[in-house]
């Protein structure tokens, strides 16, 4: 049995970055891990069925929908042999609120041994977020950001106690991210 590890972070913060680094200087000292994105899996079926053009409107669905969508990747998710990195978020942040990004039934399909929330002061993420072209990112503000961050921390401590799983929060500070990918690597080996 491999190890199985959840990577969550507010969007923007940088977690696609830090892990891909990690997985390949890992793969360079023979430690193997599958980074599966949580949100491709769902982008996958969601567009399939023609209710998305892109991954920034899957947030917008409705919460049934969303949940459907949850359930379907976790489902395809545990079937996964090996170490697993499992790309995702906490919590979403829909129009009615902050929807769980593993609710019960996700949380008991992976049943993670680590749970890693990715976390950076918020201005940092603000400026990320404004120069990334490519995607659809939340306007939101410093204060919004915060509340997103603590509320996040809270989830984290509840899957922690639904699952026994360890709870590590990895700080990826701007131009700082060498020292990320070192704690996230020293956490998968
Ligand atoms: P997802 O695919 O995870 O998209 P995302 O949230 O936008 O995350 P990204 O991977 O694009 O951003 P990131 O924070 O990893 O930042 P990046 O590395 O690009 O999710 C898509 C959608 O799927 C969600 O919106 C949701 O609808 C759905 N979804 C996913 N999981 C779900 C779940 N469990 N339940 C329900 N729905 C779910 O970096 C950003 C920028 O920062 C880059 O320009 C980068 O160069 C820069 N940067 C990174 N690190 C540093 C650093 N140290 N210093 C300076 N710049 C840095």
């Amino acid at each position: 049995m491999g190890k199985k590890v959840v990577i969550t972070g507010v969007p923007g913060v940088g977690k696609t970055t830090v892990i891909n680094q990690a997985i390949s200087e890992l793969s360079a000292e023979g430690v193997e891990y599958q980074d599966i994105n949580f949100g491709s899996c769902m982008f996958e079926v969601a567009s399939g069925q023609g209710l998305v053009k892109d991954r920034d409107e899957m947030r917008k669905l409705e919460q049934a929908k969303q949940r459907e969508l949850q359930r379907n990747a976790a489902q395809f998710i545990a079937k996964t042999e090996g170490n697993v990195i499992i790309d995702t978020h906490c919590t979403v942040k829909t129009p009615k609120g902050y929807l769980a990004g593993l609710p019960e039934w996700v949380l008991k399909e992976l049943m993670p041994d680590t749970f890693i929330l990715v976390e950076t002061d918020e201005d940092q993420i603000l400026m990320r977020r404004m120069s990334d072209e490519t995607r659809v990112r939340d306007a939101e503000g410093y204060r919004a950001l915060c509340e997103h961050q603590q509320f996040n921390r809270a989830m984290a401590a509840s899957y922690a106690m639904l699952t026994g799983c360890t709870v590590k929060i990895v700080v990826n500070a701007d131009n700082l991210l060498d020292k990320s990918v070192e704690e996230l690597k020293e956490i998968l080996r």
